[in-house]
């Protein structure tokens, strides 16, 4: 079993992923670091207390500094603000690239061959960010976002369809939330394509609500954004890592020629195993879902140049 993962801040999103990475037992330790003093700690102690009831092993740890993190296998970087009502992911740019330059930095000194798996937003050009201060290689910068979104509108497929979640399966490529590409060939129930089952009008209303399915949820929240289903999508990943299980996940990746573009992170279908990114596999795309990618990738090179200038 992997010894340590570390979460990097303990808010919303860091300590859900802590919990669910303890429930499931993926590490001997997980260990939660955030600037404010008190709140990992509680946290963490909080959440072992839990472990009696739900059977863990795990050990949650709080702490406010990066020595006990020293070798990490993975860390999950959640650190940074999280969106208000009327805000964009863009908005929260020059805050968070600062915090996720500044975690990235203490967690490649202190463990310099753990896989990074970036959460804070905009995850696109975080990813860029923590890959600048990591030196890392792209097979260990990873970002989750195309989880995440594949869920949402699994979810909303499975509610118009009054079917089982798990049996629709689904691929989106592209930036996080609003320059998402869902690909409709890809989008299957039980193996049967989707469009033998909705119609088009239908089917692009379930597309819309997921491109803006986390302004919905911060609509409803008001004080923050989503958490659970962000913290189930990068424990997925966390679990496809490090029990080297070969997941085929849409994941922000480094690209490097493939789909035709190269520096840039993107959302593509990628290999998770022990190695990290493991393989990039490319899709036959339609005309109409290449444009709609490079439209994306666009909207992701405007703030990555805006944070160079
Ligand atoms: N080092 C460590 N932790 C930090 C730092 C830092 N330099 N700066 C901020 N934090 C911590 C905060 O103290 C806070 O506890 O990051 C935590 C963020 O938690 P929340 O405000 O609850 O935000 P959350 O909902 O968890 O979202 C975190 O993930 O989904 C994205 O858009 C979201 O960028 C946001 C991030």
């Amino acid at each position: 079993m992997i010894d340590t993962i570390t979460v990097i801040g303990a808010g919303n999103v860091g300590a859900t992923t802590a919990q669910r990475i303890a429930e499931k037992a993926l590490a001997r330790r997980v260990v939660v670091v955030d600037v404010v003093e008190g709140i990992p700690q509680g946290k963490a102690l909080d959440q072992w207390e839990s472990a009696p009831i739900e059977g863990f092993d795990t050990r949650i740890i709080g702490t406010n500094s990066y020595a006990e993190t020293a070798g990490s296998s993975v860390v999950v970087i959640t650190a940074g603000i999280a969106r208000k009502p009327g805000m964009s992911r863009d908005d929260l740019l020059a805050t968070n690239a600062a915090i996720v330059r500044q975690v990235t930095t203490e967690v490649a000194r202190t463990s310099p061959d753990a896989i990074l798996i970036i959460v804070s937003n905009p995850l696109d050009v975080m990813c860029y960010v923590a890959k600048q201060a990591s030196g890392f290689p792209r097979e260990r910068v990873l970002g989750m976002a195309g989880v995440l979104d594949a869920a949402r509108y699994r979810a909303f497929l499975a509610d118009a369809l009054d079917v089982s979640v798990r049996d629709i399966q689904a691929m989106v490529l592209g930036g996080h939330g609003d320059t998402m590409v869902p690909l409709l060939s890809c989008t299957t129930v039980s193996g049967i394509p989707v469009t033998q089952l909705l119609d088009r009008p239908a089917l692009d209303r379930i597309v819309e609500r997921t491109r803006n399915g986390g302004a919905e949820i911060v609509q409803h929240l008001k004080t923050g954004s989503a958490f659970y289903a962000p913290s189930a999508a990068a424990v997925q990943m966390v679990e496809a890592i490090v029990l080297d299980a070969k997941r085929v996940l849409p994941c922000a990746a480094w690209l490097e020629g493939e789909y035709g573009m190269s520096g840039v992170f993107l959302g593509v279908p990628c290999k998770l195993g022990r190695r990290g990114l493991e393989r990039i596999i490319e899709v036959e795309l339609t005309d109409a879902e290449r444009a709609d990618l490079v439209r994306s990738a666009d909207a992701v090179r405007g703030p990555m140049a805006a944070l160079a200038s």
